[in-house]
C-alpha cells in the first residue's frame, strides 16, 4: 500500500516538481489546486514524467466544503504538503485583503479538516521573506522575524504562528520550510515556472528577454553596498527544494521530528548578485542579455543568504545543483514554453 499525500498547489511551480519527486519515491499523490496560477495540463506532464497520474481536485481551499470533500473521498491521506497560496509581493501591497483572505483562510480550512480526519503530518511553504533585511548574514532559523515588508510576507509570518498555536492544542506535527529564491526547472523540460503576464522575478525576466519576448531587462539598482553594486540572493534549484520536501515528509511520517514544529531554511548557503546570475545565464545559453541599470525597486532588500546548517545536519539534506544548472534548466524550459 502506497502512502497517500495531499499536495495543495500541486499544479503550481514548486508543487508540480514536488509531486514528481513524491511519485518517484513511491508515494500516492492527490493534488488540490484552484488553477488560479496554474493549469490542469500540468497533471498530464506529471504523468508523462513519472508514468503515474495523480488524482486531481480543482478545489479552492478557501471554500471549506471543497476542502472537506478531498478528505471525505480520501480519508487515508497521511500527510499534507501545503503550497497553495498567492505570492506576488507587489500585488499583495495593492490588494492586501485578497492575500489575507486567500492565504490565511486556505490554511485555516486545511488545518480544520486535517484535525477532523486526524491527519497530523504537515509540511508548510514559508519564505525567507519572514526575515526582512537581516542585520546579520547569513540568516539561520533563529534570526529575528522582522516587521513584514508586504501583506504577502505577513501572510507567511501569520501562517507560521497559526501552525504553532494549532500544534499547542492538537497532535499536529509540522515542518516549516523557508525557501530562499527557487529558480530553474525540471531536467525533462516538461514542467517549470509559468509566470502569467509580465514577470516580477529575475529569472523569467532574463529568459524572456533572451528569447525576445521582452526588449530589455531592468536591473534594479547598482548602488547597493555589495561587491558589484547589485542585490544578492540565495538562488536555489527547484528540484533541490522539491527533494527537501520528501525528506521533511518522511521525517514526519516516521515520527522523527524532535519538537512538534521544526523550521528549516532551504537555500544553498551562497549569495549571488543580479549580475552574477545574468553572467551565468549568458555563459550557459550563449545568449547576450540586453540589460540596463535603473533605480532601485521599492521594497527590495540589499542582500540575504541562508545558513543551511540545520537542514544539512538534521534533515541530511543539501542543495546539490549549481547556479549553472539552475539557469540552464530555466533556459531549456523557456525554449520549450514557446511550443505551448
Ligand atoms: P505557484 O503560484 O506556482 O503555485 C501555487 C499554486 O497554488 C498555484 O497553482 C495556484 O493556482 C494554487 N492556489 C493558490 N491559491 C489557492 C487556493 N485558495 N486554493 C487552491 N489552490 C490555490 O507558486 P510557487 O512558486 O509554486 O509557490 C508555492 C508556495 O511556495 C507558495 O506558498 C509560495 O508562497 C511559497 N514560496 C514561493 C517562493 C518562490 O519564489 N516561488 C519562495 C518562497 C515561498
Ligand atoms: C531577485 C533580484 C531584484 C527582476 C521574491 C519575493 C520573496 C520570495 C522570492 C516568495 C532582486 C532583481 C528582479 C527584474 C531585477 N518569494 N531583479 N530585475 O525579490 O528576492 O524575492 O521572490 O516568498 O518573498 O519577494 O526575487 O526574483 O523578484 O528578485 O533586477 O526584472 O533580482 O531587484 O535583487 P526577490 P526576484
Amino acid at each position: 500500500m502506497k502512502t497517500k499525500i495531499l499536495v495543495t498547489g500541486g499544479t503550481g511551480y514548486i508543487g508540480s516538481h514536488t509531486a514528481v519527486e513524491l511519485i518517484q519515491q513511491g508515494f500516492e499523490v492527490v493534488i488540490a489546486d484552484n488553477l488560479s496560477n496554474s493549469f490542469e495540463w500540468i497533471v498530464d506532464r506529471i504523468q508523462q514524467i513519472t508514468g503515474v497520474r495523480p488524482q486531481f481536485y480543482n478545489a479552492d481551499l478557501t471554500q471549506l466544503d471543497q476542502t472537506k470533500k478531498i478528505f471525505q473521498e480520501n480519508p487515508d491521506i497521511k500527510g499534507v504538503i501545503h503550497f497553495a497560496a498567492i505570492k506576488a509581493v507587489g500585488e499583495s501591497v495593492k490588494k492586501p485583503l485578497l492575500y489575507y483572505q486567500n492565504n490565511i483562510n486556505g490554511l485555516l480550512n486545511l488545518l480544520q479538516v486535517m484535525n477532523e480526519y486526524q491527519c497530523k503530518c504537515f509540511v508548510f511553504s514559508s519564505s525567507c521573506t519572514v526575515y526582512g533585511q537581516p542585520d546579520v548574514l547569513p540568516v539561520n532559523e533563529i534570526s529575528p522575524i522582522l516587521p513584514p515588508l508586504s501583506p504577502y510576507g505577513n501572510t507567511k509570518q501569520i501562517s507560521e504562528q497559526i501552525i504553532q498555536f494549532q500544534s499547542d492544542v492538537t497532535t499536529l506535527q509540522s515542518v516549516i520550510l523557508r525557501y530562499f529564491n527557487p529558480i530553474g526547472a525540471h531536467e525533462s523540460g516538461l514542467i517549470g515556472e509559468l509566470p502569467i503576464g509580465v514577470p516580477n522575478n529575475l529569472i523569467p525576466f532574463i529568459t524572456q528577454t533572451a528569447i525576445g519576448k521582452r526588449e530589455v531587462l531592468n536591473v534594479f539598482g547598482n548602488d547597493y553596498q555589495t561587491p558589484d553594486g547589485t542585490c544578492i540572493r540565495d538562488y536555489i534549484h527547484v528540484t533541490d527544494i522539491a527533494k527537501a520536501h520528501i525528506i521533511a515528509l518522511e521525517r514526519l511520517l516516521q515520527e522523527k521530528i524532535e519538537t512538534q514544529i521544526e523550521v528549516f531554511n532551504l537555500g544553498t548557503g551562497k549569495g549571488y548578485s543580479v549580475l552574477d546570475v545574468i553572467h551565468a545565464f549568458e555563459k550557459v545559453s550563449h545568449q547576450n542579455v540586453n540589460y540596463k541599470f535603473v533605480p532601485r525597486r521599492d521594497g527590495d532588500i540589499e542582500q540575504i543568504w541562508a545558513d543551511t546548517t540545520l537542514a544539512n545536519q538534521k534533515l541530511g539534506w543539501k542543495a546539490r545543483l549549481s547556479l549553472e544548472d539552475m539557469v540552464s534548466s530555466a533556459w531549456n524550459w523557456e525554449q520549450k514554453i514557446q511550443d505551448l
